[in-house]
Order: structure tokens, then sequence, then C-alpha cells
């Protein structure tokens, strides 16, 4: 099969990685001069890596080199079977390279957004071909997440569906389907590891110790050290735009703790400094279960509105929270870990402590009602 991918940026190249390394001829371009001529480079860097760890022997590296070819015009693209766009975050940018893309198809190939936020449905809207388009959501590093979040709109054909499941699961990855809904499954579901920690923050528990309670819990990072890990700029923009899709529910209330946190500058890994990084955690405070508890009692009731929702099951949900944030469980089985009488229970409790700002945030989806 041929693979086509529009954006050479960090998500572009690397979901190109992904299927070169599957065998496919992978043709890419970008719009801008710059990425396509260093994406050969790029790519050989992030093999090297590979060969270097002793994951990858060089002569695969050579034949995976070998199957990316970087073109300089969209039309290059026509023979591809599957074209996957991983350009600029912007709905009339999506819709036009799409418009630009469909003429020049054969009438069987796929097209796949790897958008994180925008309608699937909004994309396809005013092709000639709505049918022919899906969601195919990566992770970053691609090449290394393995969860793939797949994403129909209403009218997407399922030859087109299944074409582009069996041709990522081939490529190594799990694929979860979930609905054309804010978020999908795990930037949705994993608001309330943030928002959770960040509401005891500003009930005056330290992020340091909100992050040793949940490490001891079994997570392989913090929430705070999460966010210093994604930036919490990027997480910022990512909870505002949830928060705006959701009609402000104040489920995805935006804390000024971390509107605080971008405006100081400190956004994380990536400028020297964050919520917790570069400090070593302490112990985990003397109540670390009754904060562990009461992040996951939220994450619990978030997953639980999206499965009332429809579109999605509860296992999906808890491999796409495992696959796709490294937790070491999903929401439903920390349910059957604390049992419904302590997650309603905690819940419950903090429904009746919130503020006024807060009030309807732990408000149980129907699942969940005692
Ligand atoms: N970075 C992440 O963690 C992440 C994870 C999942 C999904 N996504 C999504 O993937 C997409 C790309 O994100 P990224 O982080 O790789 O961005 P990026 O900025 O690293 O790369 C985007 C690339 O697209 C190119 N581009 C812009 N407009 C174009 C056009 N009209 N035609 C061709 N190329 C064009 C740019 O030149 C750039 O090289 C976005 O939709 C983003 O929301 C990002």
């Amino acid at each position: 099969m041929t693979i086509g991918i529009i954006g050479l940026g960090a998500m572009g190249l690397g979901i190109a990685q992904v299927y070169a390394q599957a065998g496919h001829e992978v043709l890419a371009t970008d719009a801008n001069a710059e990425a396509r001529g260093s994406a050969a480079a790029r790519l050989a860097r992030s093999l090297d890596a590979r060969v270097a760890k002793g994951a990858m022997t060089a002569e695969t590296r050579d034949a995976v080199l070998g199957h990316l070819r970087v073109a300089d015009r969209i039309e290059d693209l026509a023979p591809a079977d599957l074209v996957i766009e991983a350009v600029v975050e912007r709905l009339d940018v999506k819709q036009a390279v799409f418009a630009a893309l469909e003429g020049l198809l054969s009438p069987d190939a796929v097209l796949a957004t790897n958008t994180s936020s925008l309608s699937v449905g909004a994309i396809a809207a005013g092709l000639s071909r709505p049918d022919r388009l899906l969601g195919l959501h990566f992770f970053n590093p691609a090449p290394a997440m393995r969860l793939v979040e797949l994403i129909p709109h209403p009218t997407t054909a399922p030859d087109a569906l299944a074409k582009a499941r069996s041709l990522t699961e081939a490529a190594g990855k799990t694929v979860i389907q979930c609905a054309d809904r804010p978020g999908f499954i795990v930037n949705r579901c994993a608001r309330p590891y943030y928002g959770e920690a960040l509401a005891l923050l500003s009930e005056g528990r330290s992020a340091a110790e909100i992050d040793a309670a949940m490490v001891a819990a079994g997570f392989p990072v913090g929430p705070f050290g999460l966010i210093d890990l994604i930036g919490a700029d990027i997480n910022l923009a990512a909870t505002e735009s949830l928060a705006a899709a959701m009609g402000d529910h104040p489920r995805y209330h935006v804390f000024p703790a971390l509107k605080a946190q971008v405006a100081s500058g400190n956004l994380g890994r990536k400028t020297g400094r964050g919520f917790v990084f570069p400090d070593p955690l302490p112990p985990a405070p003397s109540d670390a279960a009754a904060i562990t508890l009461r992040i996951e009692a939220v994450l619990v009731n978030e997953a639980a509105w999206l499965l009332a929702e429809g579109g999605t099951t509860a296992e999906a949900i808890d491999t796409a929270l495992r696959l796709g944030l490294n937790f070491p469980r999903g929401p439903f089985a920390m349910l059957a870990q604390h049992g419904r009488d302590a997650v309603q229970t905690t819940l419950a409790a903090l429904e009746t402590a919130a503020p006024p700002g807060l009030k309807g945030r732990y408000l149980p989806a129907p699942d969940l009602r005692p």
C-alpha cells in the first residue's frame, strides 16, 4: 500500500515512520520547504536512535529510509491509498487540504485527519466524498505510543474505517474506535487527572505531595509532572479548548493556578522549571490514599459520563487511558478497585463542599447515581 502524509512536523514525520517501518511506501509533503528538506535527515536521526539502542538493525533502518519519498507538491500524493494529514490545527487549513486532495486520489482512497481537538465531521463537511474521511489520532511520539484513536463521523463509510484500522493495526498499533466528540477518549478522560490535582493545589496542597501520592499509587508520572512534560501552555490550550467545546461545564473548569503557571513562564521541562520539575519528589504524604481516591473518583466519573453518551465501551476507555497516558489502570478498573460506594461517597462529599463556581462539577454520571 502507499501511504500519503501531509505535514512533516513532529506528528506527520512520526506517523510516516510508523507506516514506513511496516513496509509501506510513504509519500509525504509539507507546505514548508525547510520541513520537506529536513524530513529524511530527521527520520534518519530517529531511526539511528533505535539502531543505537539495539532495537533495529542498520539494514532495517536503510530499508525504512528507502520507503520515504518526500514530494514537493500535494499532486504527487495521487497514488496513495490512505492519506493522513498532520498540518496545523486549524479547521480552514485542514478543510482546504482535503478539498485539494479528494479530486486527486482514487475513489476508494481513505482520507484521515490527525486532529486532536477539531470535529472530524466538521472537517469532512464540504467535501464531495465526506464518507471517505475519518480521524486517525496518533499520540506523541507516534512511533513509540501504541494507541491510535479511530474516529468515524456519522457518514464515514464502513470500508474506509476497516481499511484505516487494518493498515494501522498491521503497523503494530492498538486501534480504539471512539465517537466524534470533543477530546475523543483520551484527551477528554484525562482532564480530571490534571483538573482535580489543580483543585487540590488551589485548596492549599503542594504540587509535589499530590504527585508523590499518585506515583505511590502506581502512576508513572504525577499530574504536575505530566503537565511539566507536556508544557503548561499546551496543557492550558487543551483544557481551554475542551472547556469551550463542552459549554464551560464545571467538570472542565480551567483553574486559575494553571493560567498563573503559564503567565509565570515556568512551562515545564522545555523552560527548565515547571510545577515540580526539576526537583525530586518528596515521600508520599500520610493521606496519599485519600488524594488518590479523590482524583480517581473524578476520573471514573468523567469516563462514566463519556460512556453514557454512547459510541464507546468501558473496556475501550480503560485500554485507551492505559496506552495513551501510561496509566497503570483505566477508570473502570479504578471503579472496581475502590468499589462503587467509595466512589459515590467521594463524589457526593466533593459536590457538597464545592465552592459556588464549581457546583455541579462532581454530579455523578447516570451509572454512578446511588
Ligand atoms: N504534537 C502533539 O502532541 C500532537 C498529538 C496528536 C495530534 N496532534 C495534531 O497533529 C497535527 C500536527 O501537529 P504537530 O505537533 O506535528 O505540528 P507541527 O507544527 O510540528 O507540524 C505541522 C506541519 O504542518 C505543515 N503545514 C501547515 N500547513 C500546511 C498545509 N496547508 N499543507 C501542508 N503542510 C502544512 C507545517 O509546515 C508543519 O511542518 C495537529 O492537528 C495537532 O493537533 C498533535
